[in-house]
């Protein structure tokens, strides 16, 4: 049973849509009849992202803007109130996974120590500010219009803990409770705020990610090298369906908390993990 939207006349704005899980819920959301400003520090794909869009017949535009710089989100917000006028989704996607340091090496551990502050500052400043400073910015017009929807990416990983990426985990929590904080505050004016949990979706965030799951249990791993393969036996072990997700089972979950249906829901998290995390 396919399940439908309209969304018809609605502004979507989504950050991180050049790739995966971002340029599946723009996709999705154009799909149902919005109109969708495209956010990222990927310019290449980001305006082909645009055009496929278009395509479809929405209006579409594209705004280069890292999620980390205060002066890159104030001119996206300018720009995207100048074009579309209005915003009534935001989905706040952009995120990057364990990062790497100046000289390149990735920040990965363990031990723990590897990890350094100036490690964390940076992942924090994209995972979690990133969130923070986009939601501050449209956050007088959800305010004003007295209704809206905001919905942001976190992680199976602000649950489920190693070693690997520390900083990555908190980030992906920190989003969690900040959904929920922002939920009771901006809930006086009709507007809902919640999180989305991708567990295992193949994008290019795995194309080098993977490895740091190898390189923690190698004797596990020993029989591929391929990132793909990686994820996929991580996601068949440890989720119940042992499954991975795609891009799409994820677009489907902001569909369905920016619709009508999803009127009453607040403050959650919804884990499209095909079972891992389970509370
Ligand atoms: N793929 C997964 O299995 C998985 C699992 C859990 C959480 N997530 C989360 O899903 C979200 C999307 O990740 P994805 O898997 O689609 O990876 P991806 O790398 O394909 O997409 C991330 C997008 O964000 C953009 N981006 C990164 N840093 C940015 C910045 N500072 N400013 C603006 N844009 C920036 C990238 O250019 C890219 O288009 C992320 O928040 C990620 O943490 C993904």
């Amino acid at each position: 049973m396919k399940v439908s939207y309209d969304f018809s006349g609605k502004v979507a704005v989504v950050t991180g849509s050049a790739t995966g899980i971002g340029h599946a819920i723009a996709m999705e959301f154009a799909k149902a009849g919005a109109d969708i400003a495209v956010c990222d520090y990927n310019e290449e794909k980001g305006k082909a992202t645009v055009e496929e869009i278009k395509a479809l017949g929405r209006k579409s535009a594209f705004y280069k803007c890292d999620v980390s710089k205060d002066e890159d989100v104030a001119a996206m917000k300018e720009g995207v109130l100048k074009e579309f006028g209005t915003v009534d989704f935001l989905l706040s996607n952009a995120g990057v996974s364990y990062g790497y340091k100046p000289d390149k090496t990735p920040c990965l551990g363990p031990p723990f120590t590897n990890v350094l502050v100036s490690d964390w500052e940076r992942m924090f400043d994209i995972n979690l500010f990133g969130m923070v400073r986009v939601i501050q910015a449209f956050y007088d017009i959800f305010k004003e219009k007295k209704e809206g929807k905001i919905v942001c990416t976190a992680s199976i990983a602000a649950f489920e803990s190693t070693s690997l990426q520390p900083q990555y985990n908190a980030s992906k929590a920190g989003v969690i409770n900040l959904v929920q904080s922002v939920s009771t505050d901006l809930g006086a004016y009709n507007v809902n705020v919640n999180a989305i949990c991708p567990g295992f979706v193949y994008t290019p965030m795995y194309e080098h990610g993977a490895q740091g799951f190898k390189d923690l249990r190698p004797q596990f791993f020993a029989d591929t090298n391929d990132p793909k393969s990686i994820m996929m036996k991580l996601a068949v072990n440890m989720s119940s369906l042992h499954r991975a997700q795609a891009p799409e089972d994820l677009a489907n979950a902001a569909l369905f908390l920016c619709s009508d249906a999803a009127k009453e829901i607040t403050g959650q998290y919804v884990c499209v993990d095909s079972g891992i995390v389970r509370r």
